[in-house]
C-alpha cells in the first residue's frame, strides 16, 4: 500500500522519488491491463467529482477516463459558467457541496491557491488539476512516466523546458520532479516569461544546475528532450505584451533537420504554432503518446488515494 491513500495532490513537491518509483509502477501495471482489455472494479462505488472551472480537455476526459476504466462513476462541472460559481459561491462553498456527493475531487481553477482552498474545506481528497499560473502536478507526474518510457531511464537526463515558463504552470511542477533526479536544466524563454525566481533559485539550492537562455537551437543541441509551452494568452493582463512573445519559439522539421540529432519532444498540449504539424510524424515527437499515457497515470494516482494499489 502507498502513502497517497486518502491524501490530497495540490503541489509536485509533495512527492519523493521513491513515490514516483511507485507511481510509475502503478501506471505500467494498468497500461498492461489496459492492452489485455481487461475490466477492473476497483473502485467499484467510488464517485470521482471533476469540476473545472477553466477549459480543459485532456485534463478533465482522461481523468474521467480512468475512473471509468477503474470501475468508478464521475460527476462532472465542465465550466464555471454552468455551475453556482457564476453566482457568486466561494471554492470552498462549492468543494462542501460536492463532498456531500462524491469520495474525491479534482479541481480546475484560474486561481493560485484555489486547489488548497478546496482541500481545507472537506474532508475527501482533493486533486489540483491546475490552479491558475501555479501548479499542475499530475501533469508532472505522467511527464515523467512519458520521459521514463521514451528514454528508458531518469538518470542523467539533461532537459529544454521552453516557452512561457513564467505563467506554465505544468514546467513548474515538472521542474520539481526533474530534481530529484538531478536533470541538467535549460530555461528557454524571452526575458518576459522567464521562470519565476523562486523557482530557479530554489532549484539551485538544491544543487541542480539551472542554465537560462534564450537560445533553443544551443540548449536543443545539449539535451535529450525539449518540453515545449504554450505562451498563456489568457495570463496576460495587457495583451499587447502577448503580441510581443507570441509565436516567439517554433519547433517545424527545418528546425530537427539542423540539430542532427534525434530529440524526445514533449508537450502538455494543447498546442498553437510552437510545434508544426509537419513534425507529428518524426520518431520522436512523444505529445501524442504522453497524453494517452495520462490516463494510466491518472488510474494509478485515484487507486492510491482510495488506498487499492
Ligand atoms: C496545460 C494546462 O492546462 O496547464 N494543459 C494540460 O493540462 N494538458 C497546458 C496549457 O494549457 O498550455
Amino acid at each position: 500500500m502507498s502513502n497517497l491513500k486518502g491524501k490530497d495532490i495540490l503541489h509536485a513537491n509533495q512527492f519523493s522519488k521513491k513515490d514516483i518509483d511507485v507511481i510509475i509502477k502503478n501506471a505500467s501495471f494498468f497500461e498492461k491491463e489496459f492492452k489485455k482489455r481487461e475490466f477492473l472494479t476497483l473502485l467499484k462505488g467510488k464517485i470521482l467529482a471533476t469540476l473545472f472551472f477553466e477549459p480543459s480537455t485532456r485534463t478533465r476526459l482522461s481523468f474521467e477516463t480512468a475512473m471509468q476504466r477503474l470501475g468508478g462513476g464521475v460527476i462532472s462541472v465542465a465550466s464555471a459558467e454552468s455551475s453556482s460559481a457564476a453566482k457568486g459561491e466561494t471554492v470552498a462553498d462549492t468543494a462542501r457541496t460536492v463532498a456531500q456527493y462524491a469520495d474525491a475531487i479534482v479541481i480546475r481553477h484560474p486561481r493560485l491557491g484555489s486547489a488548497k482552498e478546496a482541500a481545507d474545506a472537506v474532508p475527501i481528497p482533493v486533486i489540483n488539476a491546475g490552479d491558475g499560473a501555479g501548479q499542475h502536478p499530475t501533469q508532472a507526474l505522467l511527464d515523467i512516466y512519458t520521459i521514463y518510457k521514451e528514454l528508458g531511464s531518469l538518470k542523467n537526463l539533461t532537459v529544454a523546458m521552453v516557452g512561457d515558463l513564467k505563467n506554465g504552470r505544468t514546467v513548474h511542477a515538472l521542474a520539481e520532479l526533474l530534481s530529484l533526479f538531478q536533470a541538467r536544466l535549460y530555461f528557454v524563454s524571452p526575458d518576459l516569461l522567464r521562470m519565476p525566481k523562486e523557482i530557479t533559485s530554489g532549484l539551485r539550492e538544491k544543487g541542480i544546475e539551472v542554465v537560462e537562455t534564450e537560445d533553443m537551437f544551443k540548449a536543443a543541441s545539449e539535451s535529450s528532450l525539449i518540453y515545449m509551452t504554450r505562451i498563456q494568452k489568457e495570463r496576460f493582463v495587457d495583451l499587447s505584451e502577448y503580441e510581443r512573445v507570441k509565436g516567439s519559439y517554433i519547433i517545424n522539421r527545418d528546425f530537427l533537420d539542423r540539430l542532427k540529432k534525434k530529440i524526445i519532444i514533449l508537450h502538455p498540449l494543447p498546442r498553437v504554432d510552437e510545434i508544426s504539424t509537419d513534425v507529428d510524424d518524426y520518431s520522436g515527437a512523444a505529445y501524442f503518446r504522453q497524453m494517452r499515457n495520462g490516463v494510466f497515470v491518472r488510474m494509478a494516482l485515484l487507486s492510491m488515494i482510495f488506498g487499492k494499489r
